[in-house]
């Protein structure tokens, strides 16, 4: 028993290590979908939240005539992906960071508040980034542990808990949000919301 977990924990800390994800796919721009009219057809695009960090905020919408211009992304996922079922495609969403003419890989991570459920996701240089998936162009955060069990299992999910909120990690805007757990995020300004890409 002690032996096979020790397998199992190696053979995971061997794949995340190897886990890089340097095929990118082509530019998309990210849209809401939301069933408030406010925000549903919104772009989100990057606003300043300090030095070369990037969050979601929301851009124009996709309307007619279409915005002059429309910040796109890419993600990055392994060049050996297959795609999961249940999970679609993992890997870093990215924004490119451009810094004096160069492009800075930004991929998107959560900065978390231990006082609030309610995650913010943010552009920034790295080599790493939190994994995200597409599924039908939908995008989700895969999970491989259910905790609301004892004990806790292993098991392939994929979550949207996506919320279009008044967020400070920085300045007060109206950003993409991720709720954590399931319980309604205590941010009383958070709308319900979807992220979909749609390519450029
Ligand atoms: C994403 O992929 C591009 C192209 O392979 C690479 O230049 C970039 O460093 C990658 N970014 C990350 C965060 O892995
Ligand atoms: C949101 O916008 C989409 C098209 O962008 C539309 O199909 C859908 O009906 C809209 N939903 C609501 C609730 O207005
Ligand atoms: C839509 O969101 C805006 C901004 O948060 C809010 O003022 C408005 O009341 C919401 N509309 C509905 C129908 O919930
Ligand atoms: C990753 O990119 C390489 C080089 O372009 C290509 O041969 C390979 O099929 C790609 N892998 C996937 C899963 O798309
Ligand atoms: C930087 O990225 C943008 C897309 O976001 C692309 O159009 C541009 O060509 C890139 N510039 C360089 C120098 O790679």
């Amino acid at each position: 028993m002690r032996t096979s977990t020790l397998a199992g924990l190696m053979a995971l800390a061997a794949s995340s290590t190897t886990a890089q994800f340097v095929n990118t796919t082509a530019p998309f721009a990210l849209l809401v979908l939301s069933q408030n009219e406010t925000y549903n057809g919104t772009t989100i695009s990057p606003c300043h939240e300090g030095a070369a960090i990037e969050g979601l905020c929301i851009g124009t919408k996709l309307g007619s005539p279409p915005p002059a211009f429309v910040q796109t992304y890419t993600q990055n996922y392994s060049a050996s992906a297959t795609v999961d079922p249940t999970i679609g495609v993992v890997g870093y969403l990215i924004f490119d960071l451009p810094v004096s003419g160069l492009n800075e890989s930004s991929p998107m991570s959560f900065a978390y508040n231990p006082s609030s459920n309610v995650a913010v996701p943010l552009f920034e240089p790295s080599e790493s980034g939190q994994e995200v998936a597409f599924h039908e162009d939908q995008l989700f955060i895969p999970s491989f542990t259910n905790d609301q069990v004892t004990p806790p299992t292993f098991e392939e999910n994929v979550f949207d808990r996506w919320y279009i909120c008044n967020t400070n990690v920085g300045y007060n805007y109206i950003t993409v949000a991720w709720a954590l757990g399931d319980a309604a995020p205590q941010n009383p300004s958070c709308v319900k919301a979807s992220i979909r890409r749609v390519f450029v």
